[in-house]
């Protein structure tokens, strides 16, 4: 981690850092806003306002522009955090107890919601309504996303095709509306906001799979093989069921992953998961190309803007935190 702060340009931690994370709404009951600011509020990389003011960067000569929506997308994804730790039972997040484990799930799903609508309000008050039809997007693929998740798990009827589904809408489309944000903001039109929103989706599903592979390091700072105890198949999970086909079968017939689990062949998954990450990271490499090449900051200048931006997917694909 402290080798990614880095190589971030000292004004963009700067930034992050004064970005006021606290719930604004004038009705905000204490207990909720308590609630929110030791759990899913605190800590965190702060991953999302980081994208969000790389690429403004690369497109924008001020960036104070950004503030309230890198602020605006944390909270989303914050909010997004305290309801998959009830859906996936979760016990620790950040290495400290969880939401759900904090309060109880019916607290965390109502300060999620009362974050979500606070930042809606917030955002409102930007005065764009396309910007806030672009976020209601995300919340709404966010919550497909875990219900495409339910279903898989009951089901059992994963493919690669399923598992990148969930991490686009779990997890990627937050980072892309990241990356197409601050190409909205500089003016960009239609088709450049989506080359700038494909930098954020891939990124995304890069990160997503990278995570997958997290949760099978010794220094997990989640609850270790939680996707396991939850019978969700994971891209590793799936590699490794499919390299280990009896397993694979016994998982169809009904069996339990917990019941199943063991070592085999997971360096082999984890590294083709690796190696396919590794690909979605080129795809959002070259959609960033082509965006540095109609910044409005002419290319020269926005080249070297960019440099933060390839470290931090460089980072993502090869990071251990
Ligand atoms: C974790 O995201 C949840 C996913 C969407 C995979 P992060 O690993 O970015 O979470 P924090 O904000 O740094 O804790
Ligand atoms: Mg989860």
């Amino acid at each position: 981690m402290t080798e990614l702060l880095n190589r971030i340009p000292p004004e963009i931690l700067e930034r992050i850092g004064e970005l006021d994370l606290d719930v604004e709404s004038t009705n905000c009951l204490k207990a909720i806003e308590e609630l929110l600011e030791k759990t899913v509020l605190d800590g965190g990389k702060r991953l999302r306002p980081m994208i969000t003011f790389l690429m403004g960067r690369v497109l924008l000569e001020d960036l104070s522009v950004l503030d309230p929506f890198a602020k605006a997308i944390e909270m989303v994804h914050a909010a997004s955090l305290a309801h998959d730790d009830v859906v996936d039972e979760a016990t620790m997040r950040r290495g400290s107890p969880s939401i759900n484990n904090v309060a109880s799930n019916k607290r965390a799903v109502l300060a999620g919601d009362y974050l979500l609508a606070d930042v809606i309000y917030n955002l409102s008050h930007q005065g764009d309504l396309k910007i806030v039809q672009k976020m209601s997007s995300v919340i709404t693929d966010l919550a497909v996303g875990e219900w495409v998740q339910s279903d898989a798990i009951e089901q059992r009827a994963y493919t690669v095709e399923v598992i990148e589904r969930i991490a686009f809408l779990k997890t990627a489309s937050v980072m892309s509306w990241c990356t197409w944000v601050s190409a909205y903001k500089a003016g960009l039109g239609e088709d450049q906001c989506s080359t700038a929103y494909n930098v954020g989706k891939h990124i995304g599903i890069a990160f997503q799979m990278m995570d997958d592979v997290l949760d099978f390091s010794e220094d997990s700072k989640k609850d270790q093989l939680l996707d396991v105890k939850n019978n969700i198949v994971n891209s590793v999970i799936l590699e490794w069921l499919e390299l280990n086909p009896s397993k694979l079968k016994s998982y169809k017939d009904g069996e339990d992953l917990i019941n199943l689990w063991s070592l085999d062949n997971i360096e082999l998954a984890v590294s083709n998961v690796k190696q396919r990450a590794t690909e979605h990271m080129s795809k959002a490499q070259s959609s960033l190309e082509d965006i540095i090449k109609l910044s409005p900051l002419g290319e020269p200048t926005a080249s070297k803007n960019a440099q933060p931006m390839y470290d931090i997917m460089k980072f993502i694909i090869e990071r251990s935190f």
